[in-house]
């Protein structure tokens, strides 16, 4: 079934990438790009938000980040691939949603605060740092994404591009003259249920509060001095309900188990505990060889518990079920011992990054390929982009 709904994903250029990504994201827009209109950015922006001081590295991590794409299968011919400072309109969508976006809504995003107070190895006390879940925002709605594939971590962000959706359609998809009139109409109420009646929107349509809408309902069927015309025009204010101009975008999450790194954390760069994509066999057999197991697997004689092993984590991901009994019964038995068990995810391992290293190969070290590719994709992606932008600007009267 091909669905031409758009799609939008996007990571900052760390260089180059790790299992976690291919099977916590990568792999996700492999199989998306067949199915509908995918956009795969580069998100070079967002790198300056936390990392402004530390940019001669950005050009290289951008080309070795995208031949990881490509190297997973991300198809140039399927999907637009582009760096998102190559697409202006980013900026100047980003700098318009920044007018009707409230302080405190960027202020109550979780990881705000949180890095704020962890990170304590950068000046994370900037304007762009604040605004830059509002930048991601900017990135999905540009393209009117019906859906975006993200991890985790980045669920709230979607959340809060709805919001900001919602927000500006509610301000600006209105019929002209529409705000005047239930205004008039809420003169009528009486100043008392007047002000009762806007604080129970306020309540309703930033807090997404229910309850005050049915309280506002209630308040106005009981008030005997609006006529009928006026009392739908503050049932339609109420419930906003305006032409839809901004696209309100789903998360899409991989349901894949979250990938260990070989010492059993989360797999992160900034752990060092990373498996690359196309890293040499060598190496890959010897980060599993040393990982860590069930500490209470002391000898070859005692038994194991799979759980309690990061390695047991690895083959949920890459074993068959036939692996997995293998590894699992062997291991509560005491009949394997553990290099027994590392050795079939060693080579489910080396069989896939296979496939990377051979994709690989026809864009390594060739810079100007990769430039040419990106180029190309920030062609296309403008030519959505300056749509909706379009649009955005006839409706803010700002289109001369
Ligand atoms: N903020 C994301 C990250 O840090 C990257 C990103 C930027 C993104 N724009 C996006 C992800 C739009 C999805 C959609 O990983
Ligand atoms: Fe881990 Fe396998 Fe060793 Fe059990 S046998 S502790 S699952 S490596």
């Amino acid at each position: 079934m091909n669905d031409y709904s758009r799609v939008l994903s996007a990571m900052r250029p760390t260089g180059r990438l790790h299992i976690g990504h291919y099977h916590g994201v990568i792999k996700n827009w492999v199989e998306l790009q067949y199915e509908h209109d995918c956009y795969f950015m580069v998100a070079d922006l967002h790198a300056l938000t936390s990392n402004y001081e530390n940019t001669k590295d950005i050009e290289q991590h951008i080309h070795d980040m995208v031949v990881d794409w490509l190297a997973c299968g991300v198809d140039p011919s399927q999907a637009i691939l582009f760096i998102q400072s190559q697409v202006p309109e980013h900026t100047e969508i980003y700098t318009l949603l920044s007018m009707i976006t409230p302080l405190s809504w960027l202020l109550r995003v979780p990881s705000y605060k949180d890095q704020l107070e962890n990170i304590s190895s950068k000046e994370l006390d900037t304007y762009g740092f604040l605004g830059y879940p509002l930048l991601q925002s900017a990135d999905i709605l540009l393209y009117q994404s019906k859906f975006v594939p993200v991890g985790e971590d980045q669920v709230i962000h979607v959340e809060l591009t709805r919001e900001i959706a919602r927000r500006f359609n509610h301000i600006y998809g209105r019929e002209p003259g529409f705000e005047q009139k239930a205004l008039e109409a809420m003169r009528k109420l009486g100043k008392k249920k007047s002000d009762l009646y806007q604080a129970l929107l306020v309540n309703y349509q930033q807090n997404g509060d229910d309850e005050a809408l049915e309280k506002a309902r209630f308040l106005l069927t009981d008030a005997v001095n609006l006529s009928i015309g006026e009392r739908e025009r503050l049932f339609a204010f109420l419930e906003n309900k305006s032409r839809v101009i901004l696209t309100e975008p789903q998360e899409l999450v991989s349901n894949t188990p979250k990938i260990i790194g070989i010492d059993g954390q989360k797999m992160s760069k900034s752990f060092n505990n990373t498996i690359k994509l196309r890293e040499s066999i060598d190496s890959i057999s010897k980060k599993i060889r040393e990982m860590p197991t069930d500490p209470a697997r002391v000898r070859r004689t005692d038994k194991g518990d799979p759980l309690k092993c990061p390695v047991w984590q690895l083959h949920l991901v890459y074993s068959t079920n036939d692996v997995k009994n293998y590894a699992k019964n062997g291991c509560v038995s005491a009949e394997i011992e553990c290099l027994e068990c590392k050795t079939p995810l060693i080579d489910a391992i080396e069989a896939e990054q296979c496939k990377f290293r051979e994709n690989a190969k026809a864009y390594e070290g060739d810079t100007n390929l990769i430039k040419n590719i990106l180029a190309d994709g920030a062609e296309k992606a403008t030519e959505t982009a300056k749509e909706t932008l379009d649009e955005i600007k006839q409706i803010m009267n700002i289109s001369y």
